[in-house]
């Protein structure tokens, strides 16, 4: 069994970026889980049914353009809420997670569903102000017309959905750390994890 590391928390507190930094930090592969739920999300606009759109999903739907975008996010936090989606959906992280050079989930339930044996649990957190606030740079910079308002009621909307719902809810694991970026700087905050990774291996 390979080295795991979960890192969830709410939209755009920062878990991507850390994600990724410990993976290559440390030579781990590294999924974005939320990207399976967009990509299941993003087929469902086009009419297909939740359940089968996440048992059909393959390699290349995980790679269009507009996975980013907030309608897709909306619909992503959408199908999540249905039991039988997640169940499409957790073979596939188990088995990634279980690589025998390492690996690092993000997503809202890895530590508490996907890999509750994983050696390190991180929850990244940050005010809603300041994940709107980063959300909104990040759009803009690709070129969304968009406004911190607008940007703020789609976060909060999304983690109410994901809080809220009966199965696999964002919440932390009990043993999981907790990081909050509110103050701290992304450097800052990637230092932290590769520390309580470096600490555990
Ligand atoms: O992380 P990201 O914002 O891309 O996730 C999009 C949506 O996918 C979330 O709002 C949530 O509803 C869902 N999700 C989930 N469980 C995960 C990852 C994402 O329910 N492990």
């Amino acid at each position: 069994m390979g080295f795991t590391v979960a890192i969830d928390g709410p939209a755009a507190a920062g878990k991507g970026t850390v994600a990724r930094a410990v993976a290559e930090r440390f030579g781990f592969a590294h999924l974005d889980t939320g990207l399976l739920y967009r990509a299941t999300g993003r087929r469902t606009l086009d009419g297909t049914e939740p359940v089968e759109a996440a048992r059909a999903l393959t390699a290349e739907d995980l790679q269009a353009d507009d996975l980013r975008s907030a309608e897709v996010g909306q619909a992503a936090s959408r199908v999540a809420a249905v039991p039988e989606v997640r169940a499409a959906l957790v073979e596939f992280q188990r088995a990634f997670a279980a690589r025998s050079g390492g690996a690092v989930l993000d997503g809202r339930d890895i530590g508490t569903v996907i890999c509750p044996e994983a050696n390190v649990k991180l929850f990244v957190t940050a005010s809603d102000d300041v994940r709107a606030q980063r959300r909104l740079e990040e759009l803009v910079g690709k070129g969304a017309d968009t406004t911190y308002d607008e940007v703020l009621a789609d976060l909060r909307q999304r983690d109410e959905r994901d809080s809220a719902r009966a199965t696999a809810p964002l919440k932390p694991a009990p043993d999981a750390i907790l990081l909050d970026t509110t103050t701290l700087s992304i450097d800052r905050a990637v230092e932290a994890a590769c520390a309580e990774v470096a600490r555990v291996r």
